[in-house]
């Protein structure tokens, strides 16, 4: 069988981003499938887990999820399809999940639950099925971080994608995200793959979860992995962007080039909007020179970058005034 070179060693122009759910692989053996996502370059791990209540189906619990965390050092997305999150959301946090998305449907109270999953300093979602509106968000719209959109009726893998729900919800689904400055993201669970990865592409989405196609026999999962991205680019690039290719997520840029007390300042500011920055020291200074007279560049995501000008831009002014 031919080896596709380890995606570690390469770097992931993309913008969108392949999730690999396990629902489908060998449950007798998920130390070796979360490792082979990972080698094969998935981005991230998507564990459904199931409680045979809220869905007619059973997987793994929180002490298989910390079990696998050792194994990997992709971040873990948890997807809950079980109908008390709340009475188990700090076993689920404790197990490592670097994001928790829980069903709207739920009949328990949602807040709290989202609360704490912030509280932990991880990613909070809310998923919709099939048939439930976008508008069941609304009330908790403040405290997500991740949408994500059933395109299948949860409970299994492997059914057929539904091309009317994700046309309904995926691109409509933004406006829920829209107190963030960056990082929230849609994500699209059920049915993905290279026959529909450029319809949600098309339609914004961030993250897709893929389990079936990258478990069938015989197939060749980095290559799989590699074509869903870059067919969800293609989508986006011509039906969302005017033919323009996205901006690659890890691309950074300079924000801003100030002294260092300034440069501090303006971070603090940007972080706490919620806008990750790196400061450098800036490359046309000479690398002898003394620290605090130097220029240090403030380096923001380049997918940032139109969000932080329309928010920072006179506060940057005033900042490089005072560092001049
Ligand atoms: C279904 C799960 C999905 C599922 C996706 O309830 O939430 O994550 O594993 O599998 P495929 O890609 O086969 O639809
Ligand atoms: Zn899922």
């Amino acid at each position: 069988m031919r080896r596709s070179p380890r995606q570690r060693d390469t770097v992931s122009t993309a913008r969108a981003r392949v999730a690999a759910s396990i629902l489908n692989a060998d449950l007798g053996n998920l130390a070796h499938a979360v490792k082979r996502a990972e080698r094969e370059g998935a981005d991230r791990i998507h564990l459904d887990v199931m409680d045979g209540h809220f869905v007619p189906n059973l997987t793994f619990g929180a002490t298989t999820i910390k079990a696998l965390r050792k194994r990997t050092r992709i971040p873990f997305d948890a997807h809950l399809m079980i109908s008390e999150p709340g009475r188990y959301i700090d076993e689920y946090l404790d197990a490592g999940c670097d994001s928790v998305t829980i069903h709207v449907e739920i009949k328990e109270p949602i807040e709290p639950t989202l609360r704490a999953i912030r509280a932990a300093g991880r990613a909070a979602g809310l998923c919709v099925k099939p048939k439930t509106p976008l508008s069941a968000l609304e009330p908790y719209q403040h405290l997500i971080d991740i949408v994500m959109v059933m395109t299948v009726e949860p409970g299994f893998g492997g059914q057929a994608f539904m091309t009317d729900v994700a046309k309904a919800k995926l691109l409509a689904a933004r406006q829920y995200l829209a107190h963030k400055l960056h990082g929230g993201e849609i994500h699209v669970d059920g049915g993905v793959n290279r026959d529909t990865a450029e319809l949600v592409g098309g339609q914004g989405v961030d993250i897709l979860v893929v389990g079936s196609a990258l478990w069938l026999k015989g197939r060749d999962m980095a290559r799989e992995i590699r074509l869903i991205r870059a067919l969800a680019d293609e989508g986006y690039q011509y039906t969302l962007n005017k033919g323009v290719p996205p901006i690659p997520r890890d691309r950074m840029v300079t924000f801003a080039s100030l002294r260092r007390p300034q440069a501090r300042t303006l971070r603090e500011e940007v972080e706490a909007a919620g806008i990750p920055v790196l400061l450098f020291r800036a490359s046309e200074d000479p690398a002898e020179m003394d620290d605090e007279i130097r220029h240090w560049d403030v380096l923001i995501p380049a997918s940032a970058e139109a969000a932080a000008k329309a928010r920072f831009s006179r506060r940057r002014t005033a900042l490089k005034r005072a560092s001049a």
